[in-house]
């Protein structure tokens, strides 16, 4: 196999390039760049080998990553499997070993840089976000919140965001973080679910240099929340909103100056104790609320950040995604911080005032780790290699992706022109559900392979299996199953437990042989390496710029507009989102399939979930492709999105209607 790592010196010369630009097109491996791999910590293939012939025992290393209260007397207990246990025994509080531990070394260090999308910047210490997370724990405190409450979040990047997890994780009540961009309607769902009495919210914020209003979003939602809630607003957007604060409202601010000094002590947390919440989307209509816990979710965010992202101490490391999703939660937040690095969090979009703002932010601040996600990165290459070469990109050491599959054209481009080819990409597979990384190249052992995430990190049994569960052969497409159980996997589903089950391990485990195996809906295959390329979900949620969408609860927003008789929501492949959401409505009789009907679908979509949901294409039919038992045919619905070859339909019930809907849609 022909390897394109490159060890030569790069030249200006245009030929010189142009062959290079050859043989990046056509190798298929590049090997760790050697200087990355002189100081990573993280070099020994052998670690791969010592994770299976002592596993579990070996998941020690990670949980040797934190401070504990109480040692844990068991690595892992799966008596009452698929309901696992880790680190049993063991107590740690969460913000202690983000904050806390670090103040001797790091004290007067940074431990968030957060730029402003209007340019602004603030930098808190270790010192300082020790200070503010103590004096908002004390806020809370004086607010009634209690171990275990749920806290509810409800805003955008701005710093009070994870300062605010930090001080419930230092009180031991859980956070449940809601995406700033969901409707009021999605954040009322998740305050129900969760029983929550808390919210954490903000007037606004800024996009594009505009005053976003946020409060008013938030009161709609409350509207609709059973419980009486307490709210804390942020005044981010000062002079340029004012707003007035209700009752039941108190303003952060206010709040926090009244706990001046204040300190709170870290309360000692089970391992197995409750961390956070995290809804997420799923085959149901209903949002499913993934439970982390302190012990197992911090060791392995922790291990992930060091092994894969190669974290020290000294580094200023940027995960650009929101702290709203997941991969802010693990990669912005728990596992940067529970190392005592610097990380970078960044309000604004990646074009705005300018094309250059993300170099521009790497370039100011010597970002050493860019993780980031592959809808980015194709819009990067689309406007153009002229705004990062803008820029010193030089202090970079290592390049990420996460969220959805990254084609290897993107990732050659990343590669290049961001990495200038001396940075590893570490292509990382994983879910909300699995807490952390699970399937990429460990940066300093493994080739790379563009387009492929890599072998299952040292530690996770992930396999390729038909639908009878057998190993399929290498090459060909199958289901992804992770056959063993890992410190940052989730507990349960809030309340749950038997959709937990039912969602997670019905599909391919032995319950009599108490054989348990975790199917995480994606479809993939594996090549003669044992390298995985994720191919995507195979359950009804799509992924629209990495966002993790169910169609279920699209389509509930989409028939309960008036006139609306049926429904059915598909991803179709799109250039720059990786999916997008095509929509095929029945109208009842006496309804005209007409704008305004395709206005209100839009904004009821918009409302129910949020901008990120909007339909890309409403397609109204008067019937929709159906098999003889009645099933609406989703694959050939994402067919005709597509535009790809229908092959026989002769089968449906109506395979009539068909041609009829593929003539719209290309018609559109
Ligand atoms: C997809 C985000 C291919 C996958 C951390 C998964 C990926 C879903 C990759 C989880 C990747 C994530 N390559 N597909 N590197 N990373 N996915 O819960 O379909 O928002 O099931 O977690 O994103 O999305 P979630």
């Amino acid at each position: 196999m022909e390897l394109g790592g490159y060890s030569g010196a790069m030249s200006d010369d245009d030929e010189l390039d142009v062959e290079l630009e050859a043989r990046l097109e056509e190798a298929e491996e590049f090997e760790p760049p050697e200087a990355f791999v002189e100081q990573a910590n993280v070099t020994d293939e052998s670690i791969y080998e010592e994770f299976e012939e002592n596993w579990p025992d070996a998941w020690e290393r990670a949980a040797d990553l934190l401070d504990w209260d109480e040692d844990y007397d068991q690595v892992l207990d799966d008596s009452e499997a698929p309901f696992y246990e880790w680190f049993t025994g063991g107590s740690l509080n969460a913000s202690a070993n983000c904050v806390d531990r670090h103040l001797d070394e790091r004290g007067d260090e940074p431990a968030i840089e957060w730029v402003g999308e209007l340019g602004e910047e603030r930098t808190y210490t270790y010192e300082e976000l020790h200070r503010e997370v103590n004096e908002f724990a004390a806020v809370l405190r004086e607010q009634g919140v209690e171990e275990d409450d749920v806290v509810t979040m409800y805003m955008p990047m701005i710093p009070e965001l994870p300062i605010a997890m930090l001080a419930c994780a230092r009180i031991g009540a859980p956070h449940a973080v809601v995406f700033a961009g969901f409707s009021a309607d999605a954040l009322a769902t998740r305050m129900n679910a969760a029983d929550s009495e808390h919210l954490i919210t903000c007037d606004g914020y800024y996009r594009r240099g505009d005053a976003l209003e946020h409060l008013d979003k938030a009161e709609e939602g409350l509207e609709q929340v059973d419980q009486a809630v307490d709210t804390i607003v942020v005044d981010r957007l000062e002079d340029d909103f004012d707003h007035e604060l209700g009752p039941n409202q108190s303003d952060y601010h206010d709040l926090l100056a009244d706990q001046e000094g204040a300190e709170v002590e870290p309360v000692e947390r089970d391992a197995e104790d409750m961390l956070f919440l995290m809804y997420t989307s799923g085959t149901t209509g209903k949002p499913k609320g993934v439970k982390h816990t302190t012990g197992g979710y911090l060791a392995y965010t922790a291990w992930t950040s060091h092994a894969v992202l190669d974290i020290k101490s000294e580094d200023t490391y940027w995960c650009s995604a929101d702290i709203g999703w997941i991969t802010g939660h693990s990669y912005i937040v728990y596992g940067p911080l529970a190392l005592g690095t610097t990380s970078v969090m960044y309000e604004g979009t990646p074009d705005y005032p300018e094309k250059d703002r993300m170099w521009e932010i790497v370039d100011d601040h010597d970002v050493t780790q860019l993780y980031t996600a592959p809808t980015a990165i194709r819009a990067f290459m689309k406007w153009g290699q002229e705004y990062p070469d803008k820029h010193d990109l030089s202090s970079l050491r290592l390049l990420g992706t996460v969220g959805e599959p990254i084609n290897p054209r993107a990732w050659k481009w990343y590669y290049k022109h961001i990495g200038n080819e001396s940075c590893p990409v570490v292509d990382t597979w994983w879910q909300t559900e699995t807490g952390g990384m699970m399937i990429t190249t460990l940066p300093a052992v493994k080739n790379m392979k563009p387009g492929s995430a890599g072998p299952p990190l040292p530690g996770i049994d992930a396999r390729i299996v038909d639908e009878s569960g057998n190993e399929v052969d290498a090459g060909r497409a199958g289901y992804l199953t992770v056959n063993n159980p890992w410190p940052g996997m989730l507990r349960t589903l809030y309340k749950n437990d038997e959709r937990f089950i039912s969602e997670y391990w019905n599909e391919y485990s032995d319950p009599d042989e108490d054989e348990w195996i975790y199917f995480p809906e994606d479809g993939a295959k594996i090549d003669e390496d044992g390298y995985i390329t994720v191919l995507g979900r195979v359950d009804d949620v799509i992924n629209v710029s990495g966002h993790r969408l169910g169609t279920m609860e699209i389509e509930s927003a989409i028939v309960g507009v008036s006139g609306v008789a049926e429904a059915a929501v598909v991803g179709g492949d799109h250039e720059m989102k990786g999916e997008a959401v095509y929509t095929y409505v029945i109208t009842e009789d006496g309804y005209e399939g007409d704008e305004d009907l395709r206005q209100e679908i839009i904004e009821s979509v918009e409302d129910s979930i949020g901008p990120i949901a909007r339909p890309e294409a409403v397609v109204f039919t008067h019937e929709l492709p159906k098999t003889r038992s009645g099933k609406i045919m989703r694959r050939l619905l994402e067919d005709i999105a597509n535009g790809d070859d229908l092959g026989n339909t002769s089968t449906l019930r109506n395979p009539e209607v068909v041609e009829e809907i593929a003539e719209k849609v290309q018609g559109d």
